[in-house]
């Protein structure tokens, strides 16, 4: 390699658990051509912002973020600097243009060929925006160089998303849905179990359209079965899923396999049948219920999350109330809201025959939404005292050096004192103390 080989890259990910993902996978890549982690920008070689569009505001997060690093380029001609995700999907050309001191820019297909990209850009400024063939996708199979266990592991199973919610940006930013062979995902599985990985989150849009595309037929609930037979996953999650798309196979999965979590994430989006007609969600809030109302029957301590989004256009004061409803009445142990945020060349955007809601009357709904939710986590919290839960113990508490931090199979955060000798084991807890946000508890024996 030549002397002046890169050797420290940063990676600043913002967006969901895919960004995540991609980003553990690009350092894994490029651990090949000699590149460490840093988590100083200032010190790094190469500077790669994953980034998201999914709203506004971590959109414009991005140039901010830019701004510092482009300023140091400008000055002493490093670093190397690339703009990566799902912004760098669609508006990498504007990017590109408007910041000439940017070496590179490409989309999430180019995380796979990273490597190449950055060679590349070491002799010409590159943009790199096109779709790779969605036959014999190629997932990346290495695995994120790690010195520590790490308890919780992420695995793809699909890329891009085959639907098309009207307000969405996902579909264009990540392309069509591509499944990821059965046997590459069970050999990550069994790669991360090695290294003490035991809480598995099988990550994609649509999880449970896996091998659906194109016609097919869904072979989630098989995956699931055929996952959860490897004996190191003591914990099966997976994010995220569609509503309409919740079949009885999927469901009877809580019945027969004992280790897959009793947590769900099951976005709602609004409780209104005429809002999610206009976000083409192709489910109706009666749907949605039937399916809570299964999954509450084959697995009763299932706990369930969601998101809302408020303020789509035309959603009248009467279609809010009725997400207030829903969330009442399935009482959600945590919801993940926002405001809806117009996304450039999206359905939502040419819905003209509707008003759109006024920022003042959307803000004041996110409100109130968000006090409801806060009000039932804390009752769902309260209840918890004096209950006992099996906890995998994951990492010492970020706010307290003497405490550790492990979740519940519903995914509730619990902090007690512990040993680190106890870091990736199972252990019993008693709940003594609920905070807003997190548990407290204490081991027995
Ligand atoms: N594939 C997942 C997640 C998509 S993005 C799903 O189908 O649910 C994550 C969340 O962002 C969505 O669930 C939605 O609540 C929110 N979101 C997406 N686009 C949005 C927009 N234009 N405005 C506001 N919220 C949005
Ligand atoms: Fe977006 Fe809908 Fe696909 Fe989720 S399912 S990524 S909300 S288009
Ligand atoms: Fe954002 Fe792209 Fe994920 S838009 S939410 S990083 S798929």
């Amino acid at each position: 390699m030549a002397s002046d080989t890169p050797r420290l890259v940063f990676i600043k990910t913002f967006g969901c658990q895919m960004n995540v993902y991609d980003s553990g996978k690009m350092l894994a890549q490029l651990a090949h051509d000699g590149f460490e982690p840093t988590d100083e920008w200032r010190r790094a070689d190469l500077v790669i912002v994953n980034t998201c569009s999914v709203r506004e505001k971590p959109q414009l997060k991005v140039s901010s973020f830019l701004g510092p690093i482009l300023q140091r380029k400008r000055d002493t001609g490093r670093p190397m600097v690339a703009v990566a995700g799902c912004v760098a999907q669609h508006d990498g050309a504007e990017f590109f243009r408007r910041y000439p001191a940017i070496d590179l820019v490409f989309g999430p297909d180019g995380v796979p060929r990273v490597r190449e990209l950055v060679r590349a850009a070491r002799q010409r400024r590159v943009l790199d925006d096109q779709f790779l063939e969605v036959a014999d996708y190629p997932f990346v199979q290495d695995l994120v160089p790690s010195a520590q266990r790490e308890v919780t592991g992420l695995v793809t199973i699909q890329k891009g998303c085959d639907n098309h919610c009207t307000y969405c940006i996902v579909p264009s930013a990540r392309g069509v849905q591509v499944s990821r062979p059965l046997e590459q995902i069970i050999e990550e599985v069994r790669g991360l179990a090695v290294r003490g990985t035991r809480d598995f989150t099988l990550i994609g849009q649509n999880v449970n359209a896996y091998g659906a595309e194109r016609g097919g037929r869904s072979r989630f609930a098989e995956l699931l079965e055929a996952v959860h037979a490897i004996p190191e996953v003591w914990r099966l999650r997976f994010t995220t899923s569609h509503p309409r798309d919740m079949d009885p196979a999927t469901i009877a999965a809580w019945s027969r396999l004992p280790r897959l979590a009793s947590h769900l994430h099951l976005p709602v989006q609004s409780g209104s049948d005429a809002v999610l007609r206009r976000m083409g969600r192709q489910y109706t809030r009666a749907h949605y219920l039937d399916v809570v109302a299964e999954l509450r029957r084959v697995r009763p301590e299932i706990s369930l999350t969601t998101d809302f989004i408020i303020g789509f256009p035309g959603e009248t004061r009467d279609d809010f109330e009725q997400s207030l409803a829903l969330l009442e009445q399935v009482r959600f142990m945590a919801s993940f809201s926002f405001k809806y945020s117009p996304r450039p060349g999206t359905a939502a955007t040419r819905l003209h025959d509707r008003e759109p809601v006024s920022a003042e009357e959307a803000s004041d709904r996110l409100r109130v939404l968000q006090e409801v939710q806060q009000r039932i986590q804390q009752e769902s919290n309260l209840a918890c005292v004096g209950r006992c839960f099996e906890v995998l113990v994951e990492q010492p508490s970020r706010h307290d050096p003497n405490q550790w931090m492990g979740r519940t199979s519903c995914f509730r955060a619990v902090n007690f004192p512990a040993a680190p000798s106890m870091a990736g084991e199972l252990v019993q807890v008693r709940i003594t103390q609920a905070n807003p946000h997190s548990l407290q508890g204490e081991v027995v024996a």
